[in-house]
């Protein structure tokens, strides 16, 4: 029997043979293609070869693309774990040609491999043809001799391929297998079609056309041939098996979650779902997504949430998904690596995830309870309290249907799918990725590939090739005009890898042009965006491109700094360092990489330390052409969602540090003179940013700190050394001095109390004192009235402090007297006099306002007669 990795191995080995291309999978995040959230067919990193932007060397190829459709055009995540093929992770094999082979060929190859490399039996294989293509059901039937009766033409629902809403498309002709008539079910194109028996094993798309925008189909400059069959699908009917489940790798998985759920039963739906989440979750975090509440992560933390649900449905105690990375790497280890490499990470952003929801958990269950407890018996739980629950606590909806069950309740299912609605308009404008940076693919057809230069010089002789103004192709641009201008060669650095694009110069006899910036199209086209200074610009003319040196320089300085920080943070902080995203301009360097903990000052100081110090041995620097995988071997590091063509260039510093790049560098390391950091932050979970200058901008930073600190110790009249020890004993004198204040306001107060308790009055049997206080303290006040109200039975106080013009206004009241008289009332009265706020409890009120002394004695003593007239 064959196994899931021999059928892999086989496939690429049969389409070798044929001269095809044996290429890698790209990564799960498709490299420069705004148009898709996850690379879900073998096509994705063809894309731009079909549509004849991307010129490769060869013509045929053929993968084994792993793929994850979840979200987005293709989205199977609901029905993962109750039907016998759906998976959110599948591997798809196929084979490519870009303008070399057509129908024919691809049929007659799929024949081949289907009846004589795996000796499937013809009787056993169906074919659709797309219902308008008579050249392909003339090849199965005339050539390769497929029975006329058992071939069904389809419309386009199912026998015309496209990518997404736009892109590469074209019809389509499917091989199905037959399980047999044990299975219910008819052929394709049968009012029994959606039974099981016959299962689709192999899609061949004859690509012609790119989709636009609009929906009109724009021919392909070359017909092109785009296949996919699902690893997995192949791996049943070569084991055997019904269900892809039952298949070696999933069965190994399955057992395993069975083990650490304790589940019983190895057919239980949940297990499938775990096996096949482990898969997504597993590679999307090896391909750098992290759980988070929106775009890609959003439904990578719904699938583990998923993963984790159903294992607590089995009966799971504590956290076991993270555990499934182990038995994953050992059946798809050896043709991943990532799986070997990055065990641990991926090990580690699980857990961290089961872990927060596992806490989710018991709080969504409390919030339920909350919500439903005073409903009638038997009563619906209300859509918005199902979206509550699923949106703020990450409770799935299925979860609240199962709890509500037990409770007899139904949920309004109706009312939370409207809740999503809105919910699915947030995650898609999440979405809408820049297109700014696109020309349109019939525009495309016009250019070469621009020749860039600016690796050797900074300027150089073109020729404008086309001009663009608002997207649109013109002829010229007149002064003041702004547009985008493309040239055949350019020493213009277009943006990309993280470094930012050139500014500079066009010019030639009849205009000049300022360039703003440079962008790429289609990974080969760059885009000088520029705005016309005198003159006019035409199309076609010659002109000089000179890039901005001095500004070149600075950024190049920090490219090259950001490489040997990459090295240096991997060595000292370990293997799971990966870069996340970079940002190289001329003013400084961000890098973010993958580190779950702060990085300590003394480790910072020494990745510094450790940056200078390969500086200073003036690494040569030596770029490289060679295929990607000759440069995997050589040691270079290449980075996670990050699209590489087959010829690669390898970045060399003196074998310290090698990295795939495309970036511009300097010499030796030598010239960046000097890297300081600025500072090292967090940007999200499990990701920091090291912020960092080189060359005249950490010069100038050292010597503005180091004048700071110069200003600073002769303000001290200290050596700068000695700076603080002279702060430490400066604040630690303020502190005694406040201290000392504070005891002589203190003495001082109760001093002139005993001269203040001499100004008590009485009337009519109620005692009444007020005084206002410089600069006193609040708890000497309140000391003070608490001391009158002990010495009388019946009274009134109202003491005040002023400092600075502000007033603080404290009011007491003696118990026996609070039924007719309010301190709250009168601190309104004092305060209505002068403008202020306050308030308190009967017997004592505090607030306060802005008045002179005189105005705030005035205030007082006015309010004093009116309680005497009162209380009359
Ligand atoms: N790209 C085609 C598919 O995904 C082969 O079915």
């Amino acid at each position: 029997m064959l196994t899931t990795q021999q059928i892999r191995a086989k496939f690429i080995e049969f389409f070798e043979q044929q001269q095809h291309q044996a290429v890698k999978s790209s990564s799960l995040i498709p490299g420069n293609d705004p148009t898709l959230l996850f690379v879900n067919a073998g096509m994705v990193q063809f894309k731009d070869v079909f549509l004849g932007a991307e010129k490769r060397q060869y013509t045929r190829a053929t993968s084994s693309q792993r793929c994850v459709r979840a979200g987005g055009k293709h989205n199977d995540l609901d029905q993962v774990g109750y039907t016998a093929r759906h998976h959110t992770f599948f591997e798809m094999l196929g084979n490519f040609s870009f303008g070399d082979y057509f129908k024919r060929e691809a049929i007659q190859y799929a024949w081949d491999f289907l009846t004589k490399e795996l000796n499937l039996p013809v009787e056993k294989l169906w074919v659709t043809v797309f219902e308008e293509d008579d050249e392909a059901e003339r090849i199965w039937r005339d050539e390769i001799g497929f029975p006329a009766d058992k071939i069904s033409r389809i419309g386009a629902k199912d026998n015309f391929w496209q990518m997404g809403d736009t892109g590469p498309c074209g019809p389509c002709t499917e091989i199905f297998y037959d399980h047999g008539e044990a299975i219910e079910g008819g052929p394709p194109g049968t009012p029994e079609e959606d039974g099981d028996r016959y299962i689709e094993i192999w899609n061949l798309v004859f690509m012609q056309y790119d989709k636009q925008a609009d929906g009109s189909l724009v021919p392909l400059p070359n017909p092109c041939v785009d296949t996919g069959m699902g690893l997995e699908r192949i791996a049943s009917i070569m084991q055997g098996k019904h269900n892809n489940y039952d298949i070696d790798l999933f069965q190994h998985l399955i057992k395993r979650a069975a083990e650490l759920t304790g589940a019983a039963d190895l057919g239980d739906p949940s297990l499938k779902v775990i096996a096949d989440h482990i898969r997504t979750c597993a590679f999307l975090i090896a391909d750098g997504v992290m759980p988070s509440n929106e775009g890609r992560g959003y439904v990578l933390r719904r699938i583990i949430r998923r993963a984790a649900r159903h294992g607590h449905k089995l009966g799971a105690q504590g956290l076991f998904f993270y555990q499934m990375v182990e038995p994953l790497k050992a059946v798809m280890g050896e043709d991943y690596l990532e799986l070997i490499e990055q065990q641990a990470s991926i090990e580690k952003a699980l857990k961290k995830e089961e872990q927060k929801f596992s806490e989710t958990l018991d709080i969504g269950m409390q919030e339920y309870r909350k919500a439903t407890q005073k409903l009638p018996p038997g009563a619906d739980v209300s859509g918005a309290v199902a979206f509550k629950l699923y949106d703020t606590f990450g409770f799935p909806f299925d979860l609240t249907q199962d709890v509500a069950r037990e409770d007899g309740r139904l949920v309004d299912e109706e009312a939370f799918i409207a809740n999503m609605q809105s919910q699915k308009e947030r995650s898609r404008s999440s979405k809408q990725f820049t297109q700014s940076n696109q020309i349109s693919a019939d525009l495309i057809q016009a250019l070469k590939p621009t020749v860039f230069t600016g690796y050797q010089s900074f300027a150089g002789d073109a020729k404008v090739k086309m001009i663009l103004k608002d997207n649109q192709a013109v002829d010229h641009l007149n002064e003041g005009e702004t547009g985008v201008v493309v040239l055949d060669q350019t020493p213009f650095y277009a943006e990309s890898g993280g470094q930012v694009g050139d500014i500079g110069q066009l010019k030639n006899s009849q205009f000049s042009a300022k360039v703003t910036d440079t962008q790429k199209a289609a990974g080969q086209f760059h885009l000088h965006h520029i705005t016309v200074e005198s003159g006019v610009l035409n199309n076609s003319t010659p002109v000089q491109a000179e890039v901005d040196g001095e500004y070149r320089q600075k950024v190049i300085l920090n490219h090259s700094a950001t490489h040997l920080l990459h090295k240096i943070l991997r060595a000292a902080l370990g293997n799971h360092v990966q870069q996340k995203g970079s940002l190289v301009n001329a003013d400084k360097l961000r890098f973010d990489f993958s580190h779950d903990q702060p990085i300590t000052p003394e480790e910072l100081a020494e990745v510094e330390r450790e940056v200078n110090e390969a500086i200073r041995q003036n690494f040569h620097a030596q770029d490289v052409e060679m295929s990607y995988d000759q440069a995997i071997e050589y040691g270079a590091m290449a980075l996670f969602g990050e699209k590489y063509g087959d010829q690669v260039r390898v970045m060399d510093f003196g074998g310290f540090s090698v990295e795939l790049c495309g970036g511009t560098h300097v010499n030796s390391t030598g010239e960046i003179g000097l890297f300081k950091i600025i500072e090292e932050t967090a940007v999200a979970s499990g990701i920091r940013r090291i912020e960092a200058v080189t060359g005249d901008a950490a010069i100038a930073l050292v010597q503005t700190q180091a004048a700071q600190l110069k200003a600073l110790s002769q303000r001290f009249n200290v050596q700068p050394a000695n700076l603080d020890a002279a702060v430490e004993s400066l604040l630690s004198q303020n502190k005694q001095l406040e201290k000392s204040l504070n005891d002589i306001l203190k003495a001082q107060a109760s001093e002139s109390l005993s001269d203040i308790n001499q100004s008590v009055v009485e009337v009519d049997g109620v005692n009444y004192l007020q005084h206002v206080f410089n600069n006193s303290d609040l708890d000497v006040l309140r000391d003070a009235i608490d001391g009158f109200k002990s010495r009388f039975e019946q009274g009134v106080v109202v003491l005040a402090n002023l400092t600075n013009g502000k007033a603080q206004v404290l009011v007491g009241v003696t118990k026996a007297m609070t039924q007719t008289v309010k301190a709250g009332d009168v601190i309104k009265q004092v305060l209505g006099h002068i403008g202020g706020r306050g308030g308190g409890r009967p017997d004592f009120a505090q607030g306060g306002g802005e008045a002179n002394e005189a105005e705030l004695t005035k205030a007082i003593g006015q309010t004093l007669e009116a309680v005497q007239v009162n209380l009359k």
